[in-house]
């Protein structure tokens, strides 16, 4: 039986690969923080304490595992840049010291991230040069060369997954897809009028997060690289609250507003994938983009 060790379990993407993994015959361990439940399989751990991070490589002696975890906010690293350099940044290096020292066979999967190209022009690909625009961008970059460094000098398993947005029904409610769906879902009760958003001009490839977790597991299955996942679609964040408050029936123009306070310092103004090489080299192609997906969230926060 093949173990795997998720990071981040209990996020969008690390609740949706433990839920593909058992299904497909794995064990699947997980590190959760001081306040959640621990379990046989869900591990304390806290990413920004080296002894944490060697005991639960040390205990779960995983074959496979998934780096997810991480402070994964973009607009918050501004406030808090060090911290989050801590645990999306060193923490990545923390783990591969612990895979190379402990459990050098396990394969590692880093969740890389399109914040990496920044203003690097669309559409981006796995040869685009990265520019990132925010302090946990910075942070990524790190991460995404201490596992370039680590396959090169050790030899280990270590892939970047470079995966461009993807949201779903259980998308954090920071998140700017989230907060509209659940802003259409509270307008539509009758228990709000208005959302207020920052940059509507910003365009991203917005896929679904199932199916991006399904690309994160066949990156491990093949040789070590880096993968781009996307859509190769772009839409701004007007189209997407248009799609969505269409998807209720109603007009965004009636109920959007914007502030000043919801602006980052710097954003990132155009992501679009070329996801040509994980379609070639792993057979992955995704199917839902942003129109249905608009649908499928404010659907399931009406429903709730
Ligand atoms: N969060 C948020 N809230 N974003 C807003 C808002 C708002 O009220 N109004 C406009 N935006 C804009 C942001 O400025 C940004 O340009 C865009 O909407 C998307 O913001 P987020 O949904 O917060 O996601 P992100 O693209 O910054 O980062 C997400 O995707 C990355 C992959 O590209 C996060 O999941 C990252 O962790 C991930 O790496």
């Amino acid at each position: 039986m093949t173990t795997a060790l998720i990071t981040g379990i209990t996020g969008q993407d690390g609740s949706y690969l433990a839920e593909l993994l058992e299904h497909r015959g794995y064990t699947v361990h997980g590190t959760v923080r001081r306040h959640q439940q621990v379990t046989p399989t869900r591990h304390l751990c806290d990413l920004t304490d080296t002894a944490s991070v060697d005991k639960v490589v040390d205990e779960v002696r995983p074959d496979e595992i998934y780096h997810l975890g991480a402070q994964t906010h973009v607009g918050e690293s501004f406030k808090s840049p060090i911290a989050t350099f801590d645990a999306t940044g060193a923490a990545t290096l923390r783990l591969l010291e612990a895979v190379r020292r402990i459990a050098p066979q396990a394969r590692f999967y880093q969740a890389a991230t399109s914040e990496l190209f920044g203003i690097s022009p669309a559409p981006q690909s796995e040869s685009t040069p990265f520019h990132p625009r925010s302090p946990y961008g910075v942070a990524k970059l790190a991460a995404y060369w201490a596992v370039v460094n680590y396959r090169e000098a050790y030899g280990l398993h270590a892939s970047n997954g470079i995966l461009f947005n993807h949201e779903s029904p259980r998308r954090g409610a920071g998140f700017v897809t989230r907060k509209i769906s659940l802003a259409v879902a509270a307008i539509k009760r009758g228990d709000a009028d208005t959302v207020t958003l920052g940059n509507l001009d910003a365009r991203r490839d917005w896929g679904f997060a199932p199916e991006y977790v399904d690309g994160m597991h066949r990156i491990l299955q093949h040789a070590p690289g880096d993968y781009i996942l996307a859509t190769g679609t772009s839409y701004s964040v007007r189209d997407f609250a248009e799609h969505a408050f269409a998807a209720a029936d109603l007009d965004w123009a009636d109920h959007v507003r914007t502030a000043e306070a919801q602006q980052r310092p710097a954003d990132v103004p155009d992501l679009v994938g070329d996801s040509s090489r994980a379609r070639d080299e792993l057979g992955w192609v995704p199917t839902i983009h942003t129109p249905e997906l608009a649908r499928i969230m404010v659907t399931a926060d009406m429903a709730a």
